[in-house]
């Protein structure tokens, strides 16, 4: 009797702890504070990403099986200029070189990503282990710790086993959670030894939206209102599924630990005196962090989420939400099956309410019932979606601290592309843009936030998925049209070193000389890469040919132009 009062009591006091940890986010305390100079705590860790199909080429060789990613690209008209990630930087072969730049760069750790499919060519661990894909994985583990780079290992970075797709319909199917569990347990059996920071799903959103909504993404599917949040339902239970392996198999052995790596945008109110607005920014938040991470901490999606989907559900005249449901079996199974939380970041939007109608159809946006907005005076210098705002990082981060508990956050992607046809080393907005994004992380440290590192996005410029080759995240330039793929680095290697070397901004004075520093550095290798035959082929037509033809086009315009006049005369 007394033993379970005092049970209820801990439940009880659990309950409130639990409550009051969550939703103190303070949403009208916007303070946009100017740069603050000073460093990390000790100990804080530094690194840079990759993905396999990003980056590793060799699509084909040595035993690997195809992923949804290799059939995609081959489709044309799926990727920007139809190109694929077949040979990409070849960093299969070239892995030896790219940990020779980190050690350069003094890196902590390097996060990549293991192709499912080169180590399980058919998916399943019961059919056949490729022991040359293996050896691939083996090497570089032991390469990076040779150089005291620890190794940050993602198991699923988009790129399924095609098998699993044409056989079972992939992330649409429950079978899924317990192949990817065969995969992860092998990779904790071959690797844990020397591996101790996994990461399950990378942007879990990315695969759900992008893969089974809009089909933009491998598999393109176009499931929309449903395929998004099954895909994510199933990824969520495959996610917790690992992390009891691991707890109960490996954990006391290996010693390791497992998060997954959740990218979210910022959303902002629009207008903070409206509440709407604030509401309309909170779901915002919901429908893209909290679907993954509400779940994963507590135990099941975030209230508004069920709220919406459902009663959208039920004016679309549907018998159940199309937002899947936990059972109280798996709410329990779920919750807290997070050692750190992975988060990537990119950028911020402004938000505010906009009631989308039933008879709009079926969405996951339009279940989300907001509209986003941009501020046309952020910088916005490559990709389309990503607009430069550093302090909506630092309102995210907060906002994971109040919402979670303040668990530990690993920042596994944060980085900015450029999209230019020549090409320049001297990328003077990466750099702005990591010197403010980081500060901005400092902050956030100071206002309590339980930051353990940084990985900047990303090593190499890599195949941007729909994108192509046409955006580049890199801190490190490559030649795709040169066969060899050689590597330059940018100005904001020797920034990002900076930064690294002395754990922070230590003063005005030295972090205002970082700059010009890098700057001057990469003019050498901006001559080295104009000695380049192809690439200098390349300036030569966006610098000469094009700006030739088009001063030509005007004065031919504009002699046209005086002669109609005359005659008009
Ligand atoms: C993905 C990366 C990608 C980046 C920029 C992230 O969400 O995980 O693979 O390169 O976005 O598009």
């Amino acid at each position: 009797m007394l033993r379970r009062g005092i049970l209820k009591l801990v439940h009880l006091l659990a309950l409130v702890v639990c409550v009051s940890a969550v939703g103190d986010f303070d949403w009208t305390r916007n303070e946009k504070t100017s740069f603050y100079y000073g460093t990390f705590p000790t100990g804080f860790l530094w690194g840079v990403g990759s993905s396999a199909y990003q980056t590793e080429g060799a699509w084909n060789k040595d035993g690997k099986g195809m992923s949804i990613w290799d059939v995609f690209a081959h489709k044309k008209g799926k990727i920007s200029s139809n190109e694929t990630g077949d040979s990409s930087c070849d960093g299969y072969y070239k892995f030896k070189d790219d940990i020779s730049l980190m050690k350069e760069m003094k890196l902590n750790h390097y996060r990549f990503s293991i192709s499912w499919p080169r180590i399980l060519p058919s998916g399943l661990k019961s059919e056949h282990i490729n022991e040359k894909g293996i050896k691939y994985y083996n090497d570089l583990i032991d390469l990076l710790l040779d150089n005291t780079i620890t190794p940050v290992v993602t198991l699923y970075h988009w790129d399924l086993p095609q098998v699993l797709q044409e056989k079972y319909g992939g992330w649409q199917n429950e079978s899924m959670v317990s192949y990817f569990n065969d995969f992860a347990d092998l990779c904790f059996e071959r690797f844990g030894n020397r591996v101790k920071h996994w990461i399950t799903f990378n942007n879990p959103w990315s695969i759900s939206v992008e893969g089974h909504e809009t089909g933009e993404h491998a598999p393109g599917l176009k499931l929309r209102g449903t395929g998004a949040y099954k895909a994510a339902h199933h990824i969520i239970k495959a996610h917790a599924k690992v992390w009891h392996t691991y707890d109960m198999k490996w954990r006391s052995k290996q010693k390791g630990l497992i998060g997954i790596s959740l990218t979210a945008d910022w959303g902002e109110p629009v207008d903070m005196s409206n509440q709407r607005d604030i509401e309309a920014a909170e779901r915002y938040i919901h429908f893209y962090l909290g679907w993954f991470a509400t779940p994963l901490f507590h135990g099941d999606y975030p209230q508004v989420m069920k709220e919406y989907v459902g009663r959208k559900s039920g004016q679309q005249g549907l018998g159940a939400s199309r937002l899947p449901v936990f059972s109280p079996q798996e709410k329990s199974y779920i919750r807290g099956t997070v050692d750190f939380l992975g988060l990537g970041h990119y950028t911020t939007r402004y938000v505010t309410e906009k009631n989308y109608p039933s008879g709009f159809g079926d969405s996951y946006f339009a279940d989300r019932d907001l509209a986003e907005l941009v501020d046309p005076q952020w910088p916005d210098p490559g990709s389309e979606w990503l607009y430069s705002v550093p302090w909506g990082f630092r309102r995210l981060l907060n906002f994971v601290k109040s919402q979670y508990g303040n668990p530990m956050i690993y920042v596994t992607e944060n980085g900015v592309s450029e999209k230019m046809l020549c090409t320049d080393l001297c990328d003077d907005w990466r750099m702005q843009y990591f010197r403010e994004y980081i500060n901005e992380m400092l902050k956030a440290i100071k206002d309590g936030v339980n930051v353990k590192g940084y990985t900047a996005w990303s090593l190499l410029d890599s195949f941007e998925w729909d994108e192509g080759f046409s955006e580049r995240f890199g801190l490190y330039f490559v030649d795709f049209t040169n066969k060899d793929k050689p590597r330059y680095p940018k100005a904001s290697v020797q920034f990002y070193k900076r930064i690294i070397s002395s754990n922070g901004f230590p003063n005005q004075r030295e972090v205002e000389s970082w700059k010009r520093k890098a700057v001057e550095t990469c003019s050498s290798s901006n001559q080295l890469l104009a000695a380049d035959p192809l690439i200098g082929h390349m300036e030569m037509v966006t610098e000469i040919v094009v700006p030739t033809v088009c001063t030509l086009c005007i004065l031919l315009s504009a002699v046209f132009f005086m002669f109609l006049l005359r005659r008009r005369l």
